[in-house]
């Protein structure tokens, strides 16, 4: 069998239905695992189980709902142990304390943070008895200060301090919990900021943006799919309370 093989694993993939959580599903089909895509959107998430080679069934689910979440992960361990919990389920902000109003707080938090205590509560139960592996998406946002990140920083600090505290409660589980924080990754989330932002000026604007990174470019959904796949994968037993920046470079090289 080839290495970081997902044969035999049962995966749920939060946001699924787009962007890096796409490449998430694609890669993890395709190292042979059944994945379970929830999304909000059940037509993004059966567009993407149809362009995906392996197993790949679509639930819908608002993970900030616990009851929703609850159900569908419930249901899920019915047929099969849950081995790797990804949390990808994100939405973005921009906006410093005083532009960000008590309504883009509460909605962050509840997405960006609820969204992945529901899920890790939820699959944990079921995930005890033989392990596993659950990967909660960050963001460079998280240990970065950047402009007009307000209530985005602040949920992607909380996701990465409460993987540290689950990677140490279920160490004598054998379930490990890591963070991985990306700058910025070219998805239809920076596509639909660009037309919403620099009308006209897209490309001008994508550049920049690119260049914010020392590498020279933004980073592709897939590279992200790849580690995903490496650290749900059992050559990544070894590692676990760590956190993974793939970032081109930004944070460690841009001074
Ligand atoms: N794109 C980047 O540059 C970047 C950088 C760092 C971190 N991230 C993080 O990566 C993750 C994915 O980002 P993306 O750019 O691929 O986003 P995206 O907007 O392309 O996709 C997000 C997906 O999550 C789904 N979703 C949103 N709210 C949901 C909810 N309440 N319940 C279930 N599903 C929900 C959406 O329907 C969508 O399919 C996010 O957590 C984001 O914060 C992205």
């Amino acid at each position: 069998m080839s290495k970081f093989n997902l044969s035999g694993k049962t995966v749920i993939v939060t946001g699924g239905g787009s962007g890096i959580g796409a490449s998430i599903v694609f890669a993890m089909a395709k190292a042979e695992a059944t994945v379970h895509l929830l999304d909000l959107s059940i037509e993004a998430a059966k567009e993407v189980s149809g362009q995906a080679e392996g197993k790949v069934i679509v639930h819908q689910c608002d993970v900030s709902n616990s009851v929703n979440v609850e159900n569908v992960i419930k249901a899920i361990s019915d047929d099969n142990p849950i081995d790797v919990v990804v949390n990808n389920a994100g939405i973005a902000h921009i906006g410093n304390v005083e532009t960000t109003t008590v309504e883009d707080m509460q909605r962050l938090f509840n997405v960006n943070v609820m969204g992945v205590y529901n899920s890790i509560k939820a699959a944990v139960p079921f995930m005890k008895q033989n392990g596993g592996s659950i990967i909660n998406m960050a963001s460079i946002a998280a240990t970065v200060g950047l402009n007009d990140r307000f209530a985005y920083s602040m949920t992607k600090g909380a996701v990465y301090s409460l993987s540290l505290s689950v990677a140490k409660d279920y160490l004598q589980y054998n379930i490990r919990c890591n963070t991985i924080s990306p700058a910025r990754v070219h998805t239809p989330f920076v596509d639909g900021f660009l037309a919403k932002n620099y009308p006209g000026k897209e490309e001008e604007m994508f550049e920049a943006l690119s260049k914010t990174q020392p590498i020279g470019r933004m980073g592709k959904p897939q590279e992200i799919g790849d580690l995903v796949q490496y650290l749900a994968s059992d050559e990544a037993a070894f590692i676990t309370g760590s956190d993974f920046t793939i970032d081109g470079g930004f944070v460690k090289l841009n001074s």
